[in-house]
């Protein structure tokens, strides 16, 4: 289900792509410093722009390669995924169990211009990314980050061990899910396209559970960009769900709609309360 909206935005930019102008219009090349880029000649051009964009002006490694006891980046984790303090900027490689694996460099264009692929919707920093620059790349410029992330070698993170939970939990979490969550996200886990994200094939949300808890703590809100103008809010539980409900919920949604993932622990959700003081 696209929005109106975002179907009226698509065709008047197919017409005129020179529409997109905005605050932050310069966000393309000519604003970058370049000065230290060697492009690599056995790249494509595609590559290289990319390249320049995710390292330079993206600022993409600050949130989305993990870092060290002293708070450097991780070089030879270069984009597999880092914590920034109560979010989670999941792994950027073709990872096929937690990454990008599944998705094509026009996927990756589309979220970054609009905040959602048709299965994740960004949330929490990567949202405000989105809203306040990354809608303003270009076409071509956005083509080019995806471009430059598929062609990274994958994470060799395993694909994670699947909660173990009984047949009995299992329906009557179904019933939990059904009751609170299904209006949006679905009976089948499909989300609303462009505003509710899936549950199933979201790999951005199988591995680290911390954006989650998050949204089911704080609620959060989907961008408002151009291409998507309603930014869909998702409700905070902390009010209605103790600690261990929101796992079993958490823990339910990554087991179910094909997923395997680890559970999520009530003491991973208090600990995240505490921080966020989320009563
Ligand atoms: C009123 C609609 C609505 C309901 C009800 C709802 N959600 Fe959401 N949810 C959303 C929207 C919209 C987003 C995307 C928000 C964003 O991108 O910031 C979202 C995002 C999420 C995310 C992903 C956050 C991320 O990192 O991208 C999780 C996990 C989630 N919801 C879980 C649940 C669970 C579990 C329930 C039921 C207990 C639930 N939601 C109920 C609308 C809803
Ligand atoms: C301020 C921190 C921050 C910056 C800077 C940032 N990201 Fe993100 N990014 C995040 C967070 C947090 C998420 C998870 C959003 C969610 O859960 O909905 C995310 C999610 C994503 C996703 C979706 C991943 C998935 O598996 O669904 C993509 C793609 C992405 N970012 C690409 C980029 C690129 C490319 C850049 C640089 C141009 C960038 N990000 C810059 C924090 C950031």
């Amino acid at each position: 289900m696209r929005s109106p909206s975002a179907k009226r935005w698509k065709a008047l930019t197919a017409r005129a792509p020179a529409i997109v102008l905005g605050p932050m219009a310069g966000w393309d090349m000519r604003f970058f410093d370049n000065a230290g880029f060697e492009p690599v000649a056995s790249e494509s051009d595609a590559w290289n722009r990319g390249k320049y964009i995710v390292d330079g002006g993206g600022h993409c490694a600050a949130c989305h390669s993990p870092r060290n006891a002293l708070g450097a980046e991780v070089a030879s984790a270069y984009l597999q995924g880092g914590n920034i303090s109560d979010w989670y900027a999941p792994d950027l490689t073709p990872n096929p169990h937690v990454g990008l694996g599944g998705s094509s460099a026009q996927d990756i264009a589309t979220y970054l211009k609009t905040g959602t692929d048709g299965v994740a919707v960004a949330a929490g920093p990567m949202a405000e990314a989105v809203e306040h620059s990354l809608q303003y790349l270009t076409d071509e410029d956005a083509l080019a980050v995806g471009t430059y992330l598929t062609a990274l070698s994958a994470s060799d993170t395993p694909a994670p061990k699947a909660a173990s939970l009984a047949e009995t939990d299992m329906a009557r979490l179904a019933d939990v899910y059904e009751v609170n969550c299904s209006a949006c996200h679905g009976l089948d886990g499909e989300g609303i396209e462009d505003m509710v994200p899936a549950f199933s094939a979201n790999h951005g949300l199988l591995g680290d559970p911390t954006n989650m808890i998050h949204a089911m703590l704080k609620g959060t809100r989907a961008p408002h960009t151009h291409a998507a103008q309603t930014a869909a809010g998702m409700p905070s539980f902390a009010w209605k769900m103790d600690d261990t409900q929101v796992a079993e919920i958490l823990t339910y949604v990554r087991k179910s709609f094909g997923n395997g993932a680890e559970a999520v622990s009530p003491e991973a959700v208090g600990e995240m309360r505490d921080a966020l003081d989320a009563r």
